[in-house]
């Protein structure tokens, strides 16, 4: 939490995404002045419960529920402006004033039509698992100086010039790919034209005022998107997203330096999930996989596909909690739990009679392993209430001292429910 001294929080997925960080940014957005999205773009899916409303945001930073803060969307995603304003819509709809506290960076990349058309008619990302929303091809650009950034819409010459360069190179891929689908550069630029003075006036230097906002003491959250395992750098690769999820990319995707971010919380499901393809060495494909995802409603907010679901895999967090350099966790979902009889945590993977204990780069290490697991005692009985570390029940303390010690991190808060207030902080 947010005291004379931890003035900018980064939250962080430490799994493979969806670990609940939407909640969280929720509650700590309420003592923060700022609360800035990093990377990613839509495929992210926050949900966050309001009361008996629950809202989906996919770009526009959960703080924006909380009257007064401030919300930046930085340089590091690449936005889909209509499906931004769609957003803000809502909001505004929902009684939520937007106005005067929303920014964009003007370095942000923008997802184009084309992105999406390359990306929907892409075999390798179907394989791979993505969203279908455009980020990869948009990310793609980006890195080879090919993209359109929200302050190319000030050049309307510039504008021209990159929209019908990208667009030849995306006509190139599909024609690759053999798809008769073809973009039109046109089009493109007439719906930038119609949306560019709402994305303008909402444009800045977002790293600066974001400097500028840290010198003069304010609060700030740093949110992440996706999951640490999900690191274009540090997840599984290939099977990762396209951005920098991971504490250093928070630097990077705000503008400001990595010496002002003070904590660093990594978010994590008290078991495990995945979507998409890609190795998940504690997945669960029985009766017991099902149960989880049934209890834990376990389906992306984005696709609504079935997340693949496991037990709590302590390999994973332990490497997520090096690489994010790790102040603190916030373990969320344990009330999912509540009706196991018996709970495992994995300790390390077993291979030719080694155990593995640090997560390998070379997933191929990971063919053939064999979770070495620890098992607990269930509580078998409702978590949903407990609002101390006291009201939890003794078998469920034991379970997370054990995470705690396994992983080399403190638990800073323990979520129970969906709701604001369901939640335990240590
Ligand atoms: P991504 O950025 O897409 O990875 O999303 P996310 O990490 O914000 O996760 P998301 O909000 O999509 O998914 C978490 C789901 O779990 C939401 O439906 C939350 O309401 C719910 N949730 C969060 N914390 C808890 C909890 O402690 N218990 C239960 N039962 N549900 C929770």
């Amino acid at each position: 939490m947010f005291d004379s001294k931890t003035r900018t929080i980064v939250i962080v997925g430490a799994q493979w995404g969806d670990e609940g960080k939407g909640k969280l940014v929720d509650v700590l957005a309420e003592r923060a002045d700022w609360v800035v999205r990093y990377q990613g773009g839509a495929n992210a899916g926050h949900t966050v419960h309001v009361g008996d409303e629950s809202t989906v945001l996919h770009q526009v930073p959960s703080g924006i529920l909380h009257a007064g803060v401030r919300c930046a969307i930085g340089n590091g995603v690449v936005l889909d402006p209509e499906g931004m304003f769609e957003e803000v819509d809502a909001l505004v709809a929902n009684g939520v004033d937007v106005a005067g506290r929303l920014y964009l960076s003007d370095r942000a990349h923008l997802v184009m039509p084309y992105h999406k058309l390359v990306d929907k008619e892409s075999a390798a990302s179907k394989a791979i698992g993505t969203t279908g929303r455009g980020i990869g091809p948009a990310y793609e650009d980006k890195v080879a100086r090919r993209g359109v950034r929200v302050l190319d819409l000030r050049n309307p010459a510039r504008l021209k010039a990159l929209v019908e360069r990208g667009t030849a190179h995306a006509n190139h891929i599909l024609s690759g790919f053999g798809s008769s689908k073809r973009a039109d550069a046109a089009f493109t630029l007439s719906e930038l034209e119609r949306i560019a003075p709402r994305l303008l006036a909402i444009a800045e230097d977002v790293g600066l005022a974001v400097h500028r906002a840290q010198k003069q003491g304010a609060a700030v959250l740093l949110e992440g998107a996706q999951g640490s395992l999900l690191d274009v750098d540090h997840g599984t690769y290939p099977f990762v997203t396209s951005s920098s999820t991971t504490a250093g990319g928070a630097a990077i995707g705000v503008g400001i330096g990595p010496r002002s971010l003070d904590a660093v919380i990594g978010v994590v499901k008290a078991y495990t999930t995945r979507v998409g393809g890609g190795p998940m060495p504690t997945e669960l494909t029985d009766a017991t996989g099902e149960e989880l995802r049934k209890v834990g409603n376990e389906f992306g907010a984005t696709t609504g596909r079935p997340r693949r679901c496991g037990w709590f895999d302590a390999v994973v967090v332990r490497y997520a909690v090096r690489v994010n350099g790790l102040t603190g966790l916030a373990i969320t979902k344990l009330d999912v739990l509540d009706g196991f009889e018996k709970i495992a945590l994995c300790t390390g993977y077993k291979v030719g009679g080694e155990v593995m204990s640090e997560f390998p780069g070379d997933l191929a290490e990971l063919e053939g392993i064999e979770p070495v697991y620890e098992w607990f005692d269930g509580w078998k009985s409702d978590t949903s209430t407990a609002r101390k570390l006291s009201d939890l029940p003794r078998a469920a303390r034991v379970y997370l001292d054990r995470i705690v010690e396994l992983v080399e991190c403190p638990a800073q808060y323990v979520s129970v429910g969906t709701r604001r207030d369901q939640i335990i902080g240590l």
